[in-house]
């Protein structure tokens, strides 16, 4: 996709999520595009994809938990035990999927962006990660999170690739979960398996 195209596709878009998203939701997801589009612009990178993504990365997170778990159920989406625990972990997957057929979004990476959203995945490209990056820290979630400061931090730094960054931020999420004797999705550590092996191999 030409970055004209991730231009078009982001007004026209934007018009339908300012219609079905909440307010706050909304809000979100801009705020997100602007940082994702910060970050790779701050890396001597095109933001126009990231902020595609980030825009639309929530467009089912206004759901409830039924309709999570009908939507996961009528796409064929595999539902892991934590999923049934907590349904708003399939926001990404359902969002995916009515961006695809609602929405006519036909971007591999657009979409794959917008599934894996929540836990990061090993095929993402830079744009995806900064999305990920710029939607862990936004700065209305690190009001509730003050622990999560020094990821912000580091997105600040130009010289911090934002898979460095996205790598801390599962190693956080990982840590914390040990802490609080909470199970780990196995989306969250492949993606920080993945992370931190291109970690080792860049050196
Ligand atoms: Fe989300
Ligand atoms: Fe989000």
């Amino acid at each position: 996709m030409a970055k004209l195209e991730f231009h078009d596709e982001l007004v026209r878009l934007r018009s339908i999520l300012k219609e079905i998203l909440p307010e706050p939701i909304f809000a979100h997801s801009e705020r997100v595009s602007i940082l994702a589009g910060e970050l790779m612009t701050d890396r001597d990178a095109d933001p126009a994809e990231a902020e595609l993504i980030g825009l639309v990365h929530d467009v089912a997170r206004h759901l409830t938990n039924s309709e999570w778990i009908n939507e996961a159920t009528r796409y064929g989406i595999l539902i892991h035990s934590l999923e049934k625990n907590h349904p708003v972990l399939l926001h990404g997957p359902v969002g995916a999927r009515h961006l695809k057929w609602k929405y006519s979004v036909e971007s591999k990476q657009v979409l794959d962006g917008v599934y894996y959203h929540t836990f990061g995945y090993p095929t993402y490209n830079e744009a995806s990660w900064a999305m990920f990056v710029a939607d862990k820290i936004d700065p209305e979630k690190i009001i509730r999170n003050r622990a999560l400061q020094p990821i912000a931090e580091m997105a600040a730094d130009r010289n911090i690739p934002v898979t460095d960054i996205a790598l801390a931020y599962t190693e956080f999420r990982v840590a914390e979960a040990s802490t609080e004797g909470l199970e780990v999705h196995p989306l969250l550590l492949a993606a920080r398996s993945f992370l931190s092996s291109k970690h080792v191999q860049l050196g």
